[in-house]
């Protein structure tokens, strides 16, 4: 008898072909799941076996038949064959929490959702009330994992003491950050923890209606939830009675228009209300006046989805992962010039080095590792003499770099470190949205400056420049109003600081 064969729907997955490859598989009986994220193996197919589920990758429609034949005799012998999927070292050696499913349930498939723990989360929620479960979200020492890493129990508490009539749940799934994927690996492939999250948050604070800010460069992400969306619905977690709970709550998807100032929490208040996205002043915080100018929970879709887990297991669960005030997994994201891309969810404290160069085996071009640019294009570049700091939200700050959302791309030595940083105001000028002067017009004349800079035909003309550039830096550092302006230095100064060879520069100079 042939076995059950399983393959990734996800939008990578089908970028690389799996769709390809499953219409090569007639009559067998496919199951099309989310992905592992062992995303240079995909399309990655499994086959069930006694042992477990085995796997080949990565696998084009033309290896399918070869493969069939493979799996009348020894499935080992096929070239792609990799053995037992779960004890893949890079798999193995993970701590999936928040992707415990990925690759192994149906994304809209509610009865995998419930046989692999689905809303265990929920149930518990009911049962503590919403004074206990704010309590456990605050115990987890969960934090936000959007960029900014504050206490998601802090602002749970503020926004369930406010008084109002209509609060509101919003969840950040506008994913700018360059390397990044998590989010649409878990929206499209587990829709339903993203859901079960919302509305333990909507319960608990007492809010009745919640927004998804898709980006719209997430297509399959929005169709996906808006199936899942109706699917819960019709099963009694979204609406009057929410689980069983007395309290209503229910949310729509929205989809954004592709500015990356629309992940910033009250630009995308701004967007949701049909406004064209601008940065609003703090306070009033989101908490007390966000969406509508209502009171608004806005989190990340990493931090919404943790909270299932954190209800189902405890808090003491959670916080035995992780150290520091980093508690829990980090679903890290490998990208850029890396063999091994791909989603690596372990605790904080794992070494950066561990991270790219155990899981990543390091660049794909095979060339030396110059840099890892580490929480997005307003995260600075880490050379490898400081590949040993652990990923912390603390240690990290303390080397003038950041976690963000944990993309991490990976350069060789073939990267021009100063295009990189010009590239870098290039985009806070396109991006910005105008609101503040140092952000506006700074960012345009950094573009300036690191033209001049690299054109200078003498010394004392570099000199110069960087004083003017580093100047500049700390102007958009201190006195702007969001983090695009204010942390478009750390990828300047830090390409100025590691590499001043690619700018003209001695070390000296650049250290001044
Ligand atoms: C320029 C800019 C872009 C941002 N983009 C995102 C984003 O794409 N996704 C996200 O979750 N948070 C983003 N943030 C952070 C949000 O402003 C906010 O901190 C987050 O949504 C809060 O959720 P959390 O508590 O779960 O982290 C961005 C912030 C800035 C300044
Ligand atoms: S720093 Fe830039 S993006 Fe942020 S508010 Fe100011 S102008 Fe807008």
């Amino acid at each position: 008898m042939m076995p059950r064969f399983y393959l990734p729907a996800d939008s990578l997955a089908r970028a690389v072909g799996a769709d390809e490859v499953a219409l090569a598989l007639q009559n067998v009986d496919l199951q099309r799941t989310s992905s592992r994220g062992l995303y240079w193996l995909e399309p990655l197919l499994e086959v069930d076996t006694p042992q477990g589920r085995i796997g080949f990758g990565p696998l084009t429609a033309a290896d399918v038949p070869s493969l069939l034949e493979a799996l009348q005799g020894d499935p080992s012998a096929h070239p792609l064959a990799l053995g037992l999927v779960e004890e893949l070292p890079y798999l193995k050696t993970q701590q999936r929490l928040l992707f415990a499913r990925a690759g192994i349930t149906r994304p809209l498939s509610l009865d995998d959702y419930r046989a692999h723990g689905g809303f265990e989360g929920l149930n518990r929620a009911v049962a503590l009330g919403g004074e206990q479960t704010a309590t456990t979200v605050f115990d987890s020492g969960l934090r936000g994992r959007g960029g900014a890493a504050f206490p998601a129990g802090i602002k749970w508490r503020t926004v369930r003491a406010t008084q109002a009539a209509q609060k509101y749940i919003v969840c950040n799934a506008d994913e700018g950050d360059s390397g990044t994927f998590a989010d649409r690996m878990l929206m499209e492939g587990d829709p339903f923890l993203l859901i079960e999250g919302m509305a333990i948050a909507g319960i608990t604070v007492g809010a009745n209606y919640g927004y998804i800010y898709v980006r719209s460069e997430y297509p399959q992400a929005v169709a996906t939830l808006r199936e899942a969306l109706d699917v819960a619905r019709s099963n009694g977690y979204l609406g009057a009675n929410v689980g069983g709970s007395g309290q209503a709550f229910d949310m729509e998807v929205r989809v954004g228009a592709g500015a990356y100032i629309c992940g910033e929490e009250t630009a995308l208040l701004d967007s949701l209300e049909g406004k064209r996205g601008i940065v609003r002043a703090k306070p009033p915080i989101p908490a007390l006046q966000g969406l509508f100018g209502l009171p608004t929970l806005v989190h990340n879709v990493l931090t919404l989805a943790s909270v299932p887990l954190i209800l189902a297991k405890g808090a003491q669960f959670y916080r035995d992962y992780g150290m520091g005030r980093s508690l829990g997994t980090m679903p890290f994201q490998l990208a850029g010039n890396i063999r091994h891309g791909g989603l690596v969810e372990r605790a904080f404290g794992l070494t950066l080095r561990e991270l790219v160069e155990d899981y990543g085996g390091g660049t794909a071009s095979g060339r030396p590792l110059k840099a890892a640019q580490v929480g997005g294009p307003l995260g600075a570049w880490v050379p490898p003499s400081q590949f040993d700091t652990p990923l912390d939200y603390e240690a990290f700050a303390a080397i003038g770099a950041m976690l963000g959302h944990g993309g991490v791309v990976v350069a060789d030595d073939s990267l021009d470190m100063a295009r990189m940083a010009r590239f870098a105001m290039q985009f806070c000028a396109e991006e910005s949205c105008g609101k503040c002067t140092p952000c506006r017009i700074g960012s345009t004349r950094g573009v300036e400056v690191i033209d001049r800079l690299l054109a200078a035909p003498d010394q004392s003309g570099r000199d110069e420049q960087v004083i003017i550039l580093k100047d500049l830096c700390d102007t958009l550092q201190y006195g702007s109003l969001c983090a695009l302006g204010g942390m478009v230095s750390f990828p300047v100064a830090s390409a100025l600081k590691y590499f001043p060879a690619d700018f003209g520069l001695q070390a000296s100079e650049a250290d001044q």
